[in-house]
């Protein structure tokens, strides 16, 4: 038996205005966007935005439904539409924030498991990292240089192979 270790590292913001002037923009973008969150049941407004290698930017917020399952969360809305509005130009940073209606807004919040899951098959496409931005509506940044540190042991296509 051998043991295998793994190690994540995330740089760590006191706040927005530590960051760099792209990054705070792309993490502005996905405060504002919060407000357009369709969030009527959970009252867990996400925004994520994107920028993509030919520079431009999208947002996303996240999209519920009476029936829950059939809801959408905000990072796979933002992917979704770069990839349909730009097909075949790569995401290289996302940022998510959101805002809690009853509760506290003030850390950063990470993907779901299903995003990850997404991001890890974004990166592989398009062959390059994607940064995540994640913060909340005020407080400590984290800044990842790869979603798919997100998810060690991630199931990929080579497998189905
Ligand atoms: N949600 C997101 O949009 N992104 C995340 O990373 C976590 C959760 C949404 C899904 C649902 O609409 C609400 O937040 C509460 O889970």
């Amino acid at each position: 038996m051998k043991k295998r270790e793994l190690t994540i590292s995330v740089d760590v913001y006191a706040d927005c205005h530590e960051l760099e002037t792209a990054d705070a923009q792309l993490l502005d973008l996905a405060r504002k966007a919060t407000v357009d969150a369709y969030a009527p049941y959970s009252r867990f407004r996400v925004g994520a935005a994107v920028r993509l290698a030919n520079g431009k930017m999208l947002t996303g917020t996240n999209q519920e439904n009476a029936s829950f399952p059939a809801g959408i969360c905000a990072e796979r809305v933002a992917l979704s539409a770069a990839s349909a509005l730009y097909p075949g130009i790569g995401v290289t940073d996302l940022a998510v924030s959101f805002f809690h209606e009853e509760g506290k807004n003030d850390r950063p919040i990470s993907p779901c498991g299903i995003c990850r899951q997404t991001l890890t098959e974004y990166e592989i496409r398009a062959g390059q990292p994607i940064r995540l931005i994640l913060g909340g509506s005020a407080g400590e940044i984290f800044v990842l240089t790869s979603a798919a540190d997100l998810l060690p042991f991630a199931f990929t296509s080579s497998e189905i192979k």
